[in-house]
């Protein structure tokens, strides 16, 4: 019989717009991440990111949790899921109190975090992540572990992400239908970037580009903290529309094409080759050049490269990324994306797999699971394990992120 969901078993749940994904991790004593199971299906109930059909999505996520379920023994109760789409907003902030006994408490941290989060946010969009980059002591910067440290004034500088209401809460309505209870709902890139990035590669300077069916997330991070996120609406979905009305082939086809023969650089392939197109209606397949097809995924590709860096231009960060681009999501496996991206941004570009688990982790040994994987690590960060002391981090803080529950449960 299925056993109930053990305290230090956590459950990630990435409802993307290409798959659903459930994964199933334990967190050992030692705080190594075991995957004890994983189900994935078909997502149809989203558009760019954004949950546009509620049945077909309580659907899917029930699949891909059976699944899951099935292969680890255990009844999921509640997961952490991620968040993504064009209603994602977020801006740098700082705020600043003085120092209540002269030495900072965790009591200062929690008032320096209400204090940097006193501008005016739109009535439709509720804040998902208060991010601390760094902590400020009479006028000392780059604090990342303030407490205990002697002081008058205490600033901190942060990130700030809002997300739409309806969209988070539509989220927490599909999961709920599967009688499921949200633990915390996350940004995908903040997600994909647990996994996929090192500690070197974020100190250094680091932008993150999860290219997936629906958006494109990225998040940048210099000298260890996040510095910007942004999702762009341009991602996997588009390039198949577009081989569909070049190649004049229905959707399905246009996928499986691109699944097979995709590249995104003309250089890469042999320019005899040939492939099957199969036509729309009853007309016969026909044989095309595979140039025809690159010559169609290519510009796309670029395109969306040129998203990136006019927003990492505006950013302000692009001269400051040393470690240069991690592609990660399904859509980064395209032959020659990596070389492409090179070419455009003139930065070293590498491919990010999810790294960092054990047990079963070969099944989630893929780009496309670099959001699914980093929620386990993200709730392993959060959660409150009995084996894992309750500590003050730079990335978080345990207080903000109760009063983000606690919206969240007010919210229904
Ligand atoms: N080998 C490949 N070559 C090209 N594209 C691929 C390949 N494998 C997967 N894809 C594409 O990746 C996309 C799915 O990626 P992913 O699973 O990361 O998306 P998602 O998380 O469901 O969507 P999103 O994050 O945008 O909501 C699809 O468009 C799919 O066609
Ligand atoms: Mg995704």
């Amino acid at each position: 019989m299925a056993r109930k969901q053990a305290s230090n078993v956590v459950v990630g749940l990435d409802i993307g717009t290409s798959k659903i994904a459930a994964v199933i991790g334990k967190i050992k004593s030692d705080g190594e991440i075991e995957i004890i199971g994983m189900g994935t299906h078909p997502s149809r109930g989203l558009k760019k990111g954004v949950v546009v059909n509620i049945d077909s999505t309580v659907e899917s996520i029930q699949r891909a949790i059976d699944e899951a379920e099935r292969m680890s023994g255990y009844t999921v109760e509640s997961v952490y899921v991620g968040i993504a789409g064009s209603h994602i907003q977020s801006f740098n902030s700082n705020g600043m109190v003085a120092i209540r006994n002269k030495d900072v408490q965790y009591d200062d941290i929690e008032r320096v975090m209400d204090a940097a989060q006193t501008m005016a946010i739109p009535g439709d969009q509720r804040v998902l992540h208060i991010l601390a980059q760094e902590y400020i002591i009479d006028n000392q910067g780059g604090i990342r572990e303030p407490i205990g440290m002697s002081g008058v004034r205490l600033e901190a500088r942060v990130h700030m992400v809002t997300g739409s209401v309806s969209a988070a809460q539509n989220i927490a309505k599909c999961v709920e239908r599967c009688g499921l209870a949200v633990e915390d709902i996350i940004l995908e890139q903040l997600a994909s970037s647990e996994s996929v990035l090192s500690e070197d590669e974020k100190e250094l300077g680091v932008c993150l580009v999860d290219i997936g069916g629906g958006t494109t997330d990225i998040a940048v991070f210099h000298s260890g903290a996040i510095r910007h996120t942004a999702v762009i609406s341009v991602a996997g979905d588009q390039v198949t529309n577009d081989i569909a009305v070049a190649l004049r082939t229905p959707t399905q086809a246009a996928n499986e094409i691109k699944l097979k023969y995709a590249c995104a650089l003309p250089q890469l392939i042999n320019h005899d080759e040939e492939i099957e197109v199969p036509s729309v209606g009853d007309r016969p397949a026909r044989c095309l050049s595979r140039r025809t097809l690159v010559e169609v995924i290519e510009p796309r590709y670029e395109e969306l490269f040129q998203l990136i860096q006019k927003e990492l231009r505006s950013s302000g960060f692009e001269d400051v990324l040393a470690a240069g681009i991690v592609l990660t999501g399904g859509s980064s496996l395209v032959e020659g994306a990596v070389e492409l991206a090179e070419e455009v941004f003139h930065m070293p570009v590498r491919l990010g797999y999810p790294e960092g688990v054990t047990g079963l982790s070969e099944a989630v040994n893929s780009p496309a699971y670099a959001t699914t994987v980093g929620l386990l690590m993200y709730a392993k960060e959060h959660s409150n394990l009995p084996s894992e002391p309750a500590r003050s981090r730079l990335s978080d803080t345990a207080s903000v992120f109760e009063r983000m529950k606690n919206w969240f449960k007010n919210s229904f």
